[in-house]
């Protein structure tokens, strides 16, 4: 007789997943390869995260990266894990990240047809309290035949192919957007591989959360103010919101994703761009949120459908629930007649 056990047999694993669309849709095998790369990147930050205490990883390393943040330790083992693994994928020509003042040109032996856009360790204000961190990402087409250059990373984030982010939390997500949906891949840490947890992910309609600093309240635009006094002091005697704010896009924005609600990182007197960098941060959460069902807007257009001009340009953030965005984005018009 042969011994049973409890081990799920068929798993899907982010691979197989990424394969079985590849197949549906006539694909070369170029974005799985690319994919696949991505994830081993990320399993090794996930496992240099957990024992950065250990490994000295922690403290700052002594410089400061193009966007005047402070650069730690992990951050460049982020940076140079991701790049390397990109590259070694055959299916990337151009890469952008957080960390690196110029896109990077592929070596043209190693070139495929895929743009990156990159945050290889946000939240990284984060790490030294343990606070969850994460990695995001945008794929794109390289949309032109000649060769490739910082110019191809400037396209609107509708042209996005797939975009996600890994969180490092208390266990490691991938959540992946592709045309066809969200779905969330959470670590296996025994087996090493991401597993497929929930399937074609749907935001709540309207949430109960409201999430951003307000720290910077003296300096915000009367409709923000507006909308988060009615969120404190509803008009129709319903429940207010809760406040949740961690200070790490990725945790932001997965929990938004996960329970509903608003997240905005917004422009004010002192930063009429906001905070948050379109390539890397905005676009690729616009994408996620917006194939679950919900909104992401500056206030004045869609995320998605700005056209860059610079690889690290800023852009106002409002994301969410629809009827959560939608409520705010009145309020904003009403302010600006
Ligand atoms: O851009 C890096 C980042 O840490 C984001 O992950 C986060 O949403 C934001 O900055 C937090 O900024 P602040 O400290 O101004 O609230």
């Amino acid at each position: 007789m042969t011994e049973k056990t409890a081990f799920d047999t068929d798993i899907v694993t982010l691979t197989r997943f990424v394969l079985e669309e590849g197949r549906k849709a006539h694909g070369t095998g170029e974005l799985t390869q690319l994919l696949s790369s991505l994830c081993s990147a990320v399993k090794a930050i996930s496992t240099a995260v957990r024992k950065a205490g250990l490994a000295d990883l922690f403290g700052i390393a002594g410089s400061t990266n193009v966007t005047g943040d402070q650069v730690k330790k992990l951050d460049i083992l982020s940076n140079d894990l991701v790049i390397n693994m990109l590259k070694s994928s055959f299916a990337t020509c151009v890469l952008v990240s957080e960390e690196d003042k110029h896109a990077i040109i592929v070596e043209p032996e190693k070139r495929g047809k895929y743009v990156v856009c990159f945050d290889p360790l946000d939240g990284s204000s984060n790490i030294d309290c343990l606070v969850s961190i994460g990695t995001i990402f945008g794929i794109y087409k390289k949309s032109s035949n000649s060769e490739p250059s910082e110019k191809d990373a400037l396209q609107p984030g509708r042209n996005l192919v797939a975009a996600g982010y890994a969180l490092y939390g208390s266990a490691t997500m991938m959540v992946l957007a592709t045309a066809s949906g969200v779905n969330c891949f959470m670590l296996d840490p025994a087996i090493g591989e991401f597993i497929l947890v929930d399937k074609n992910v749907k935001i709540k309609k309207k949430g109960n959360i409201y999430s951003l600093n307000e720290g910077y309240a003296k300096d915000f635009d009367p409709a923000l103010s507006e909308y988060l006094h009615r969120k404190k002091f509803p008009p129709d005697n319903s429940a207010p919101y809760g406040a949740r704010y961690v200070g790490s896009m990725v945790a932001d924005v997965h929990r938004t994703l996960v329970y509903g609600g608003i997240f905005m990182y917004p422009a004010n007197k002192k930063s009429p761009k906001g905070k948050l960098r379109l390539l890397y941060e905005c676009n690729p959460m616009a994408y996620v949120i917006e194939k679950a069902g919900g909104l992401a807007s500056t206030g004045k257009e869609a995320i998605l459908d700005i056209v860059p001009t610079d690889i690290h340009e800023r852009a106002p953030v409002v994301l969410g629930s629809p009827e959560d965005v939608k409520e705010f984005l009145e309020i904003y018009k009403k302010h600006s007649c």
